[in-house]
């Protein structure tokens, strides 16, 4: 299916509590943001890719020396996010052209495969949706408002949502603006599918496509990326 690729960078990376977005944080020689768009280049299926950026970031990677790096990385337009993730993820949809399909992916996850990105768009030619998971390996308990177990919960069937996560344009576009006219938030993104009554498929993906959140993930990242290199090297 014609993809089209979101990289939502429009968050203000509190949690990472540095003076700039987190999406502008050097891993390695580079900004965070650009390590994800390697996935994306020279991909079958990937025809579009629109990043989406906070109010305060727009001037400078519109025009600032980053601009002509992501030209080169395949971003065709930079577009301003919203104050939610969702309101950030809808308005990349929006800026879309010539695509069925639509992969939302987090520029906070530098470890993104290309082959993930391969079989989410394959996956596209027979489902509403396809989300990356990972399965939970820890025990998992349920409390109550005081702290106490209320019970173990079976992990068997859980698995903890990763992204890109990818579904047709038309529904993705449907299901969001319907869960916004209703008040409903989301955490993901398939959730809107998943709210419209649309089957969404999984994929067991890699742990190391994690999201970066705290300073203690990103230098976690920094070991993987020197080790990654290494790799490259022998
Ligand atoms: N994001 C976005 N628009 C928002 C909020 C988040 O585009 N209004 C993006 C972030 O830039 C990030 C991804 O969604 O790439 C995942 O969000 P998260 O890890 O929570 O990033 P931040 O919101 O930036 O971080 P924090 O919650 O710590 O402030
Ligand atoms: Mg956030």
């Amino acid at each position: 299916m014609r993809c089209g690729v979101v990289i939502v960078a429009a968050g203000r990376g509190e949690r990472l509590g540095r003076p700039i977005n987190k999406a502008l944080v050097p891993l390695g020689e580079k900004p965070l943001l650009l390590h994800c768009l390697d996935a994306f280049q020279d991909q079958e299926d990937v025809h579009d890719l629109v990043l989406v950026a906070h109010e305060l970031d727009l001037d400078f990677l519109r025009s600032g020396h980053l601009a002509a790096q992501l030209k080169d990385l395949g971003v065709r337009r930079v577009v301003p996010g919203g104050a939610r993730r969702q309101d950030s993820v809808l308005a990349g949809l929006k800026a879309l052209q010539e695509v069925d399909g639509a992969l939302i992916h987090d520029a906070a996850r530098p470890f993104v495969s290309r082959k993930l990105v391969r079989e989410l768009a394959l996956g596209l030619d027979d489902h509403h949706g396809v989300l990356p998971v990972v399965p939970v390996t820890s025990t998992v308990k349920s409390v109550d408002e005081q702290g106490f177990i209320t019970r173990t919960v079976p992990r068997n069937n859980l698995r903890l949502a990763q992204t890109p996560q990818a579904g047709r344009l038309v529904d993705l576009l449907h299901a969001m603006e319907a869960a916004d006219k209703d008040g409903v938030e989301f955490t993901d993104d398939v959730a809107a599918l998943e709210r419209a009554g649309l089957e969404v498929m999984t994929i067991t993906d890699s742990s190391l496509n994690s999201k970066i959140t705290t300073e203690s993930d990103l230098s976690q990242a920094e070991l993987l990326l020197a080790q990654i290199l290494r790799k490259g090297k022998e």
